[in-house]
């Protein structure tokens, strides 16, 4: 759906910010400056798009695969997601931007997990931006989740399996409670969506761009943007006369 503050700006934009490694490779530098270059990066993406009255941003930082890196990566990965919530915490909060967190917790470790709840329940009341970092997180991890919880309510008898439909399941994702995605950004020019909120994502308008993420800058944004405004979304009828959303 189009923002209430301005119709051609999204209310929800969900990122996926590939290339960093190439980024750092590129000028001879260790993965692990790319994903430094990256971070500053973020900073200037959260600041842009809270300025410009977007509701809703997702970053897509840590996918479920992406345990399967190199473990000093990973390792370094999740000190840089520890130190870099740390830091920002505070001010995130001044600027009334409010923290939400999805993903399999379960895998990550004690201090991460305590410094997400407590940024959670710290921001819970502030009415900017809402920034939902996904850690550990997959499309496909996500679905499963919804599922069982259906099943579990089925299977208590608190849920008629009769009654199941869009909406119900809809409600079960991480996602359950914000408005789908308008835009999605890929940076890094790979073309694909690498399992992040497949449910979420079903009438999103892709936007894909070469640029590395940690060259993603205010304008490249912009760019986004404009090519966003410039979309005729139909939602599979013939205008956008009606749009899909469960939340
Ligand atoms: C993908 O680039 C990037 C990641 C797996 C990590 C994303 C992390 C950040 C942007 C840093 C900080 C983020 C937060 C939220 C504080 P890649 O390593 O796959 O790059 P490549 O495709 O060039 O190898």
């Amino acid at each position: 759906m189009k923002n209430e503050l301005d119709p051609g700006l999204p209310r929800h934009v969900a990122v996926v910010m590939d290339g960093n490694g190439r980024w750092a490779e590129r000028r001879g530098l260790p993965r692990l400056a790319g994903h430094q270059a990256g971070y500053r990066a973020v900073k200037t993406l959260v600041r842009e798009a809270g300025r410009r009255g977007i509701r809703h941003l997702t970053l897509f930082a840590f996918s479920s695969e992406n345990w399967g890196r190199p473990a000093d990566e990973v390792a370094a990965l999740m000190a840089l997601f520890l130190k870099a919530l740390r830091r920002e915490v505070a001010d995130l909060h001044r600027h009334g931007i409010r923290l939400d967190f999805i993903g399999d917790r379960d895998k990550l470790s004690l201090p991460l997990r305590r410094i997400m709840e407590d940024a959670q329940r710290l921001t819970a009341a502030n009415e900017g931006l809402m920034l939902h970092v996904a850690v550990s997180y997959g499309g496909r991890w996500d679905m499963v989740n919804a599922a069982k919880r259906l099943a579990v309510a089925t299977a208590r008898g608190d849920l008629d399996p009769r009654s199941i439909d869009e909406r119900t399941l809809a409600a079960q994702f991480t996602l359950g409670a914000v408005p789908d995605p308008d835009l999605f950004i890929r940076t890094g020019g790979e073309y694909r969506i690498s399992n992040f909120l497949l449910w979420n994502l079903a009438y999103t308008e892709l936007y894909f761009t070469e640029t590395l993420w940690p060259d993603f800058d205010k304008r490249a944004f912009s760019a986004a943007l404009s090519d966003f405004a410039g979309r005729q979304r139909q939602f599979g009828q013939v205008s956008a006369a009606r749009f899909v959303d469960y939340a």
